[in-house]
């Protein structure tokens, strides 16, 4: 059996101000008439093995988190809430220990409740192809090649059998990887390096050197096999994670984790706390059209664009312009002579980027917090 946990946690404020702490951008239609979270669960629709999901989200969003799954027929084993978010290591804790509470170890399908994939068929093959390394002990990441040297995800070398590295780079990445290929014939590969969210020098090496792959923030492994790493690489977080679920209320659908242990867990994502330092990660090669759609310019990249490169959603205008994003509210919004500009039209606040910035939108939402 394989357990989807569905990670809904965060707040994604590069989507600012679409996305919003009340209503973070995985329950938004961004991409289609489903949220993130639901297309994230259909997408699993027609994969054999699969068990009822877990859902770690924060108390917050419950309400929301439930109807939106009961709408695509969703039906979690657990809706685990936490009280405080402490990033995703301790989140995938609970959810392991909860998949472990009736004795089973069941393979866990980690997946962040934000991504778009093109290709769910393809998905659903590769998840099938990870299995076998996931049965016997890794911890299987499921890479993306790079197509720029960006900062905000994880680096991954791959490493053959043999130990030498398999380059990713130049021509050689759609003859190996391509969509002509299924990642099934790629197969799984031990992980020699992993590196979260470099500075951008070590990003460019990386990306120029052929040698590595983005991790795609989704995993495959056994309950066991996390909790044995996590005991290994972060055990106060193990240990926060178990206090705070064997004091859990149950209430009606809902887990709720005992506040004071929770939020005296150290704060982690799992790509620091486990993947960087475990000798147990392995990578399968995916090309399925990923895309996080971690920021306006994703969005934009994935949008459907006109011949000069303009997305828009909603009821917009745009004239003599070129590679722009356009998302309107209510009203009527009209560009005219932009170039690679997104413009965010919503009812209490408005947002006018250049496109090659937009990674600092959070920037705005800090300091809007911090002002209060
Ligand atoms: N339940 C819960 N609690 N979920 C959380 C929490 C939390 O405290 N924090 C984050 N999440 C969820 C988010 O909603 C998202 O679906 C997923 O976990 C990943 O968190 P992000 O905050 O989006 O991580 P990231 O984008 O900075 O980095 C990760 O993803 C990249 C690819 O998108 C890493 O895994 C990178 O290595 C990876 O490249
Ligand atoms: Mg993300």
């Amino acid at each position: 059996v394989i357990v989807p946990v569905l990670l809904s946690g965060g707040s994604g404020t590069r989507l600012w101000p679409l996305s919003r702490e009340t209503h973070p951008k995985q329950f938004q239609p961004l991409v289609g008439e489903k949220s993130l979270l639901q297309a994230t669960w259909e997408r699993l629709d027609g994969l054999a093995g699969l068990a009822p999901p877990i859902v770690v989200a924060n108390e917050e969003h419950r309400f929301m988190v439930a109807e939106q799954l009961r709408r695509v027929g969703a039906v979690p084993s657990a809706i685990v809430l936490e009280p405080v978010g402490r990033n995703t290591a301790p989140a995938i804790a609970v959810a392991a220990l909860q998949a472990r509470a009736g004795g089973d170890d069941p393979l866990l399908l980690v997946l962040p409740s934000d991504h778009v994939i093109a290709d769910p068929e393809g998905f659903r093959v590769a998840v099938q192809a990870a299995c076998d390394a996931g049965t016997q002990g890794a911890l299987v990441t499921f890479g993306i090649v790079p197509t720029g040297p960006e900062t905000g995800y994880g680096y991954i070398k791959a490493a053959t059998p043999e130990g030498h590295a398999v380059s990713v780079g130049g021509t050689s990445v759609p003859k190996a990887f391509g969509t002509e290929v299924p990642p099934t014939k790629v197969g799984v590969m031990p992980v020699e390096a992993f590196v979260e969210k470099p500075d951008k020098a070590t990003a460019e090496a990386y990306v120029a050197s052929g040698d590595y792959f983005w991790n795609s923030g989704m995993f495959l492994f056994r309950a066991s096999t996390y909790l044995a790493e996590l005991e290994k690489q972060a055990p106060a977080i193990l240990a926060a994670a178990r206090e705070s679920l064997a004091k859990a209320q149950r209430d009606v659908d809902f887990l709720r984790l005992d506040r004071e242990a929770f939020e005296a867990c150290p704060g982690d994502s799992i790509d620091y706390a486990v993947m960087e330092k475990t000798d147990k990660a392995a990578v399968l090669p995916i090309d399925l059209g990923w895309n996080d759609v971690g920021s306006w310019s994703a969005l934009w990249e994935i949008a459907d664009q006109d011949p000069d490169g303009n997305a828009h959603h909603g009821d917009v205008m745009a004239l003599d312009c070129r590679n722009t994003l356009a998302w309107g509210g209510r009203r009527l919004v009209t560009l005219l002579g932009l170039d690679d500009v997104i413009v965010v039209d919503t009812d209490d606040a408005l947002l006018v980027a250049a496109r090659d910035q937009v990674q600092q939108v959070k920037d705005i939402v800090a300091r809007l917090k911090a002002e209060g």
